[in-house]
């Protein structure tokens, strides 16, 4: 079984994969893809909260910055440590954001999954969406074992789309991670055994 499971993981090539929700689609970031996500930079609203920020991909002014960027999501994901994703509508036509998935530890196939919008897009489902395909991909196509979310506790949309995506509400994390002031960090997560039976929040 677990031999089986590793070569499904072997056979997915990151630059393929592909997901689809009703009304967004995630795939690996295009150099083509700049110029839509400068411009929804661009478009953002001011910082709507404490943990709004701009998302790092959208960040840069110069295509040689994006590429470059690009080039080591793609390395990372065929090493199989980090796999990133835009979000984008349906048509491709609008980048909405950005979901990825973390290789926490290889041997348990365990993943921390983040997520991302532009503010402009705020408060449309468009996060649960595309994490709800994320943990799809994950656990079908990239033969993960559990996918986890971890937030500061006052991050209330975030909680709020780790639960409506079907994770679990674990517990607390105490003084977590440095750099984020030591602060308390909340955890959800889903298993590809409750992924299997429906059994999620
Ligand atoms: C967290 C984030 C991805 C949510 O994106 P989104 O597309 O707006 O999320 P959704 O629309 O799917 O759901 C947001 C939920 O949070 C709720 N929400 C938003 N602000 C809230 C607040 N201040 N208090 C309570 N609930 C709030 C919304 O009502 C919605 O829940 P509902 O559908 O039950 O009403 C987005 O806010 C973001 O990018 N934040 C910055 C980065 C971040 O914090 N990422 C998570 C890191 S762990």
């Amino acid at each position: 079984m677990k031999k089986l499971e590793n070569k499904r993981q072997e056979k997915v090539s990151y630059s393929r994969i592909l997901g689809k929700g009703k009304r967004i689609l995630i795939r690996p970031y295009h150099f083509s893809d700049y110029k839509m996500c400068w411009d929804s930079h661009l478009a953002r609203r001011p910082l709507a909260g404490p943990f709004d920020e701009p998302i790092p991909a959208c960040k840069h002014s110069k295509v040689s910055e994006f590429k470059d960027r690009i080039l080591r999501y793609r390395k990372h994901g065929k090493e199989k440590r980090h796999y990133v994703f835009a979000i984008f509508n349906r048509n491709q036509k609008r980048y909405l954001g950005q979901v990825d998935l973390w290789i926490i530890n290889e041997t348990l196939r365990w993943a921390n999954v983040g997520y991302h919008i532009q503010n402009q897009f705020f408060g449309k489902g468009y996060a649960t969406e595309a994490v709800q395909v994320a943990i799809r991909l994950a656990i079908k196509s990239l033969g993960l074992h559990r996918i986890e979310a971890a937030m500061e506790i006052e991050n209330t949309s975030s909680r709020q789309v780790a639960i409506k995506a079907g994770m679990i509400r674990e517990g607390i994390r105490r003084h977590f991670l440095p750099e984020h002031s030591h602060s308390d960090f909340e955890v959800f997560a889903i298993n590809a055994i409750d992924y299997a039976k429906g059994n999620t929040r």
